[in-house]
């Protein structure tokens, strides 16, 4: 009989480091697997389903080395030369995996390159620079030879159910809104609640909550006057105002826009328009030209109200995370929402969905709603691991929803919430509940930054790094983390922070914490829902 070798017993953490003997173990054995040279990476969900599709049989490691939300197109782009069509779509996405398109990056990459999905203009955090290149890319998939595209999908889709994907909304009914700022704040956020009775969706925390505004009736009648038409004039079967306020976008002003202008007008008008076409910006203006301010600088062009919809993009939904448990408040939903104003020029700029849902809709009015469930941010499936939380301004969204869950099922793990805003005075939102829950018991630990209180930015991360052995020693213990909230900066920042914590409470070098934090991600116990 052969005798089998026990494998050598690994100790990578020191028996200094301050853990007990079954963490220190338990720690020893996940570094033994992670270095284990014959140990495969596993797939993610979405590679098993590409696999599965026959997708990935393209000779491509799988691997997405531009997969950075802070990173810019063209370093992504150089990151995914030579890869296959598909991933080089995914290297043109803006990497959130936000889900606004209805999938996540990776997904909708290969939807585009299996002709699933004919829609390019749909990665909303990529805008049109991300337009421009998958239009670029789609050109060479139809030049390509067919064999070589990747094969359709026969995934089920979720898009054919009722309110569980932008392609098919349900009406909800908006019930409230209560502004969380005290006055004298620079923000406002609002708590939105909505009545899901009438619908009948429900919803798991960690989801996110996709609605249809619509455009604001006085931007719209200023369009209208400066195309020189009538309300009242025809276009695909409604009236103009109705198309404006309902259909199409006015934000940021598409490149068709500026090509029907370069049909219409001539001289220098039609070479600027040309270049704006193209993705120039021949005035330095470029960025801030939504429909309007549009139609203000070409102001001669007057095109037909009908080409004029025609050349505009349609209006897309926005989402918001969900800040309640259907556990907790069955058939109620709520969101924590900002409110996006701003001013260029001498104009006030709105953003669509957060001043329509703080200003413009009304109790009891209905909205074409959708839910779309999370890509890899939920709750641990055992009640009993413990949670840290860190979720900055409206980024505390899907926590407090988080927080209410446990309570309504009971789980005892134990809870972590970092949060952080401007003033202490004016912008700590849900404080009673929040103070509440800490006297219970449910919430083990608050811990709170006030960036603008003292004369030095103070930020969650700071907090953090004050309160790092124990973050550590949760961390150990097991505890799933979640970051929510701003993309581009704190997300980042807060891992950045999170590798120095791991290094200097884990007594590892700074490669070896981004190991460390790398393994975390890919084993689902670190989480980012961020936009
Ligand atoms: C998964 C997910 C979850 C989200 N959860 C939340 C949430 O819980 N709460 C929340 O409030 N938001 C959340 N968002 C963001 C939300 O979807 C919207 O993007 C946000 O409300 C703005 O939408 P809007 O329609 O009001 O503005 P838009 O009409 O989309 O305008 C926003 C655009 O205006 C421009 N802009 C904004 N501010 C300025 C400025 N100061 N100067 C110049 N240009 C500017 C930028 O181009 C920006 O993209 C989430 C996003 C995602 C993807
Ligand atoms: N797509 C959109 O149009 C849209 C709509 C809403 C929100 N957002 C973005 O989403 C994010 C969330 O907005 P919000 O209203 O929830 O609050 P926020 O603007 O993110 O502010 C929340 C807190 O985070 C702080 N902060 C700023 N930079 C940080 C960093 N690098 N690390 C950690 N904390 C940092 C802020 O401090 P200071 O401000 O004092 O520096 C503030 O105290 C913002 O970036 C916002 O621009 C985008």
């Amino acid at each position: 009989m052969n005798q089998m070798t026990p494998p050598p017993k690994i100790e990578i953490i020191p028996p200094s480091a301050p853990f007990s003997e079954a963490q220190r173990s338990w720690l020893n054995g996940f570094f033994a697997g992670l270095l284990s040279a014959d140990n495969a990476p596993p797939l993610s969900a979405e590679q098993g389903a590409a696999e599965l599709r026959g997708i990935s049989g393209d000779g491509d490691d799988r691997e997405a080395p531009w997969h950075d939300q802070t990173m810019p197109l063209a370093d992504r782009m150089k990151l995914a030369e030579g890869r296959p069509l598909r991933r080089r779509m995914m290297a043109a996405m803006a990497q959130q995996d936000c889900g606004q398109c209805g999938y996540n990056c990776n997904d909708y990459s290969d939807a585009i390159a299996s002709k699933d999905e004919a829609r390019l203009n749909l990665c909303v955090p990529g805008g049109k620079e991300t337009a421009r290149m998958l239009k670029a890319l789609y050109e060479e998939l139809e030049k390509a030879p067919a064999s070589s595209q990747a094969p359709a999908s026969t995934a089920p889709s979720v898009a054919a159910m009722s309110g569980r994907s932008r392609d098919n909304p349900v009406p909800a009914t908006f019930v409230s809104r209560r502004l969380l700022n005290k006055p004298g704040s620079e923000k406002e956020t609002w708590h939105i609640d909505f009545d899901l009775s009438d619908c009948g969706l429900d919803y798991v925390v960690g989801d996110s909550f996709g609605v249809f505004a619509s455009n604001e009736a006085g931007l719209v009648d200023q369009i209208i006057a400066l195309l020189g038409a009538s309300h009242v004039t025809e276009v695909r079967g409604k009236t103009l105002r109705e198309v404006l306020i309902a259909d199409v976008s006015l934000s940021p002003a598409p490149d068709s826009l500026f090509e029907l202008f370069s049909f219409i007008t001539g001289g220098a008008q039609r070479e600027k328009a040309r270049a704006l076409a193209q993705g120039e910006d021949p005035d330095g203006d470029a960025a801030t030209l939504d429909v309007m301010a549009a139609l203000q600088k070409f102001s001669g062009a007057r095109p037909h109200p009908e080409a004029f919809v025609e050349a505009l993009e349609p209006l897309q939904p926005r989402l918001y995370s969900i800040s309640s448990s259907h556990n907790a408040t069955p058939g109620k939903l709520s969101l924590t929402v900002d409110r996006v104003r701003y001013v260029v020029g001498k104009r006030k700029r709105l953003g669509l969905a957060s001043t329509f849902l703080a200003e413009r809709i009304n109790p009891g009015d209905q909205m074409k709603v959708y839910v779309q469930k999370a890509h890899g941010f939920a709750m641990p499936s055992d009640p009993k691991v413990p949670i840290i939380m860190i979720g900055p301004g409206t980024g505390i969204a899907p926590f407090r929803a988080f927080l209410f869950d446990r309570k309504a099922t009971g789980a005892t793990g134990k809870n972590w919430l970092f949060f952080g805003h401007q003033r202490s005075a004016y912008d700590f939102f849900y404080s009673d509940e929040l103070n509440a829950m800490k006297t219970s018991g449910l919430l083990t630990r608050l811990s709170l930054a006030w960036s603008r209180d003292g004369d030095k930015k103070f930020y969650v991360q700071d907090r953090m790094r004050e309160v790092g052995r124990e973050l550590w020693a949760w961390l150990a213990d097991g505890a799933h983390l979640y970051v929510c909230g701003d993309a581009k900066r704190m997300a980042k920042d807060v891992e950045r922070t999170l590798v120095d914590i791991v290094a200097l409470h884990g007594a590892r070098s700074i490669d070896q914490a981004v190991s460390f934090v790398a393994e975390l991600k890919k084993s689902g116990r670190f989480q980012q829902d961020v936009y």
